[in-house]
């Protein structure tokens, strides 16, 4: 794993990856980053369609090739048919880190009774942790905001490299002993 945090954003929808809308998911991601991360980083980003085998496909390539020690998806974690992202997911990854959905659940349910709706996961891919957000640009924020103080902690984990965030928004949280 490269000393530069690259991080893979990876927005899933059939209507945004064939220019039918715009992707709103993508761009709300990396503006994140943009404002939450101190430390130097750079994106990776990718639009594809539901399809499962291309969702594994872009997954492997951003953790194996691209060497981001973190992947977050957007879209493709509800209950219609062509919702695959977690399939997709749990099929690359080697460890199922199932806390991250069940907090980012809770934390939606505050906002939106459809929150039980998104079966969004997250996952260890060799070093990388891929992280799901539903595809709702406004549970961008709400969701990553619930799981950001664990995030440096678990790359650290991964022998990653050092994630530091502006503490004003996010204080990560890292054991003393660490
Ligand atoms: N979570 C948050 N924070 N905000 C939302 O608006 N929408 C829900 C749910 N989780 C939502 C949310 C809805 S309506 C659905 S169908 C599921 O996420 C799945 O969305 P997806 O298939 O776009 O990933």
């Amino acid at each position: 794993m490269s000393e530069l945090l690259r991080i893979g954003i990876l927005t899933i929808s059939d209507r945004a990856s064939k220019g039918i809308y715009e992707d709103r998911g993508g761009p709300a991601i990396h503006a994140y980053f943009e404002q939450t991360l101190t430390s130097p980083w750079e994106p990776v980003a990718r639009i594809i369609p539901d399809e499962q085998e291309l969702i594994e496909k872009t997954l492997m390539e951003l953790c194996d090739m691209e060497d981001c020690c973190l992947v977050v998806t957007t879209g493709g974690t509800g209950p219609a048919p062509r919702d695959v992202t977690p399939e997709a997911t749990e099929a690359v990854c080697h460890k199922m880190m199932p806390g991250f959905g069940e907090l980012m659940r809770v934390v939606s349910l505050k906002n939106v009774p459809t929150a039980i709706l998104s079966r969004q996961t997250a996952g260890i891919r060799g070093s990388t942790l891929i992280v799901n957000l539903p595809g709702k640009p406004s549970a961008i924020t709400e969701c990553l905001d619930a799981v950001m103080p664990a995030i440096p902690y678990c790359i650290d984990l991964l022998d990653g490299p050092r994630m530091t965030t502006d503490e004003a928004r996010i204080k990560a949280f890292r054991p003393k002993s660490s």
